[in-house]
């Protein structure tokens, strides 16, 4: 396969500035080329020092006014909510009674399941995302559409069946057994094929039974490379629940640990409410957390405390989710931007390589992915965004007078969304292009 080269200005993360100095973190090029060869990244650096590597017959493509940032990571989305973002009023336990569960429900329809696929995997794209950590339904069938979707465009994607055997409409109930022989079954079928990596979804603790926890433990430990998303501490009553549930249990946190949930390989969404203990055991046992700010507004579930929760003296590794439905929108520029403004209100200004590094290899480091995506780096999948910082009239109005890389990048993250991105390559081919 001949070589493909994009030249252009790169951004790129390559290290964590939350606990390095943020120099260390950055490889940026203002001539750059990204030399890449059967889907990965072959080369990176100075357009000027490696032009001579692109053999004769090597596609060039040139984006002179553009910047080539990696994809972004979205690390936690669902995609059977689709259909009911920007559903009116609610905090999380009536949100998902009221909206949610319905929306759900409509996924035992396989034809269903993969028409919002589809849709789901194009709207990522439309939005520089290229990797995503995603829950699915407690249909099977639901697990089968997303796998299938983004295989078409081949894309690292994690994703799992939702366990839940209790308190949810008994249409959306698996029991304890069923969850864990269909999980095993999709794991089968699916992890490992092309970019698909199957992960162990109980959707939280107040819709498990002591007995689904345990086989979900079961599951990481029967397969020592499968992941696990949740949820915990989102809302103040869904924690009240879990300690009614699991009064036998010090606290959310320790439910997780007691059936061997809380592992390097887990991440939970949200977080927000953990106590100073629950944040030890996350740093002890190297759990991730998901921040997902957009949807923390919009289901006023609280704020995240960015600082307390990456605090170099305990740091958890954090990614960065849209949490669509409950989230509302797909583009992580503008998760970023509510990232950036719910830190401001706790009283920390993210730097712009701080949110940068949440979008892409921050997500990546919490999924257990980085190394595979997440950074311009040789070795690394092609997955590359191509943005425009003139894409609308203010964009442009802005970057005319930005004076410095780091400057137009935060204004981007501030002031963009979809409109800004280009084009978006999968494995080194092209995906979306805007125009
Ligand atoms: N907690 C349990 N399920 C969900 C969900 O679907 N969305 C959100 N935001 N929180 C949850
Ligand atoms: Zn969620």
């Amino acid at each position: 396969m001949p070589h493909l080269g994009l030249r252009g200005r790169l951004y790129t993360l390559i290290d964590d500035p939350f606990l390095q100095a943020q120099s260390d973190c950055v490889f940026s090029c203002e001539d750059g080329l990204i030399i890449i060869r059967d889907g990965k990244i072959e080369a990176v650096g100075d357009y000027a020092s490696l032009r001579g590597r692109l053999s004769a017959d090597a596609e060039l493509r040139h984006y002179p006014d553009a910047l080539l940032l990696p994809g972004f990571i979205d690390a936690h989305i669902h995609y059977p909510q689709v259909e009911i973002i920007g559903s009116f009023g609610t905090q999380l336990l009536e949100w998902l009674q009221k909206y949610t569960f319905p929306a759900e429900a409509k996924f035992s329809d396989p034809a269903h399941a993969r028409r919002i696929a589809d849709f789901f995997v194009a709207e990522l794209l439309r939005n520089g995302t290229t990797s995503a950590s995603v829950f699915c339904t407690s249909a099977p069938g639901s697990v089968d559409a997303i796998f299938a979707a983004a295989q078409d465009v081949n894309m690292l994607l994690l994703a799992g069946k939702m366990m839940m055997d209790r308190h949810a409409p008994a249409n959306l109930l698996d029991t304890a057994q069923a969850s864990y022989d269909e999980s095993k079954d999709l794991i089968d079928r699916w992890h490992g094929q092309g970019r698909c990596l199957y992960t162990v979804t109980p959707r939280f603790a107040l819709t498990s039974s002591r007995e689904q926890l345990a086989l979900a433990g079961a599951l990481l430990s029967e397969y020592s490379d499968l992941r696990l998303q949740s949820h915990i501490s989102e809302n103040h009553a869904e924690v009240a629940r879990a300690k009614e549930l699991f009064p036998e249990r010090a606290n959310y946190t320790d439910i997780y640990a007691h059936y061997g949930l809380l592992v390097s390989r887990a991440i939970y969404g949200h977080g927000i409410h953990l106590s100073e203990g629950e944040l030890w055991r996350f740093h002890e046992t190297g759990a991730k957390l998901a921040h997902c700010p957009t949807s923390n507004f919009f289901i006023g579930s609280g704020l995240f405390d960015m600082a307390r929760v990456r605090d170099a003296a305990r740091p958890i590794t954090v990614g960065l989710g849209t949490d669509v439905g409950g989230g509302t929108s797909f583009s992580m520029l503008k998760t970023m931007s509510a990232a950036y403004q719910m830190a401001q209100l706790r009283g920390l200004s993210l730097t712009t390589t701080q949110c940068y590094y949440l979008a892409t290899l921050g997500s990546a480091e919490s999924l257990g992915i980085a190394g595979q995506v997440g950074s311009l780096q040789a070795g690394c999948a092609a997955d590359i965004i191509v943005l425009d910082p003139r894409a609308t009239p203010l964009l442009r109005l802005r970057a005319d007078v930005a004076e410095t890389l780091d400057e137009l990048l935060f204004a981007l993250l501030i002031c963009a969304d979809d409109r800004a991105v280009a084009a978006t390559y999968v494995a080194g081919e092209l995906v979306y292009e805007r125009d």
